[in-house]
């Protein structure tokens, strides 16, 4: 019997069919990018090719992808890729899956600090020490994490990339020598418990626990870099922290009553207060 030759449109169209009725938010752009995959093309070719027959081999390739995704497998996950500013990165669950008002912390430091040496604390895939190798004219980044399978993902990616950065495993801050960095950033773990407990299954499902939550009250993580990220910088050096918007106003408090100088909130590109600039201040030893 002859193999049923399908039309890429068609499949596509049935495939996004599919994603729609799993809930999935944009069926087609999602489609589009799976099919990209797969068929080695450009989520653009793949309009432009709406009128050639697919192969079955293709189409059942394609299918399974579509399957993951419906099953509620995050796209970056089945693609095993992520867009992080202007970098393409490997994504799959050993790390967070980089987020777009991530790339909003990495600006705001940028815009302050484009030299000496920086430590990104809790680097998962590497993606803010990988941009700041990229974009900025650091001596030396050092991207710093806990978890052994999250780091070889930021070596993975830091050796397709080619860029120089070192990643070294750490309990955050400790084990750096005293004054050694111009810059701290750090997207820390930032739920609560009982706010990971009611996160939707699509990232409590496929995401490391360890990434994502920080004690009862989501500060343990945060509020030990206020306390000790002031010792791994020089006078003056930059804290930049990704903060919880419902707790941006605490953190505040908490690094003015550590002694930090010139401490101030930004909005992320929701207009959600996301992220904290501050500096260690210029007499010393801040006790
Ligand atoms: C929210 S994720 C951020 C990952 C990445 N920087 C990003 O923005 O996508 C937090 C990271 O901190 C790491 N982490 C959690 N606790 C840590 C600790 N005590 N010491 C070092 N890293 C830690 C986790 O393994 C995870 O990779």
């Amino acid at each position: 019997m002859p193999e049923l030759v399908v039309q890429l449109r068609s499949l596509i169209g049935e495939e996004c069919e599919r994603l729609r009725r799993a809930g999935i938010p944009e069926p087609r752009r999602e489609a589009l990018s799976l099919w990209a995959e797969v068929g080695r093309v450009s989520p653009a070719d793949a309009v432009v090719d709406g009128h050639l027959p697919v192969a079955p081999a293709r189409a059942a390739q394609f299918q399974r992808a579509i399957q993951r995704r419906a099953m509620g497998e995050p796209l970056a996950h089945i693609t095993g890729w992520i867009g992080f500013r202007h970098l393409a990165l490997r994504s799959d669950s050993r790390a967070l899956i980089p987020r777009p008002e991530t790339e909003g912390l990495v600006e705001l430091l940028l815009s302050r600090v484009q030299s000496g040496v920086v430590a990104d604390v809790g680097t998962g895939s590497g993606c803010i020490a990988l941009s700041l190798a990229c974009e900025g004219s650091f001596s030396r980044v050092v991207g710093v994490d806990c978890s052994s399978v999250a780091l070889a993902l930021a070596r993975t990616n830091s050796k397709i990339l080619g860029t120089d950065v070192d990643f070294v495993r750490a309990d955050l801050c400790t084990g750096f020598r005293y004054g050694a960095f111009d810059a701290v950033i750090s997207n820390p773990p930032y739920l609560s418990v009982a706010e990971y407990a009611q996160l939707d299954s699509s990232v409590r499902s496929w995401e490391p626990e360890l990434a994502l939550v920080s004690g009862s009250d989501g500060l343990e993580a945060t509020g030990r870099l206020i306390r000790e990220a002031r010792h791994l910088l020089r006078s003056g050096g930059w804290l930049a922290l990704e903060v919880d918007c419902t707790r941006s106003t605490a953190v505040a408090r908490l690094a003015a009553a550590h002694g930090w100088c010139d401490v101030s909130i930004h909005l992320d590109l929701f207009g959600r207060e996301r992220y904290l600039l501050a500096r260690r201040s210029d007499t010393g030893d801040l006790g």
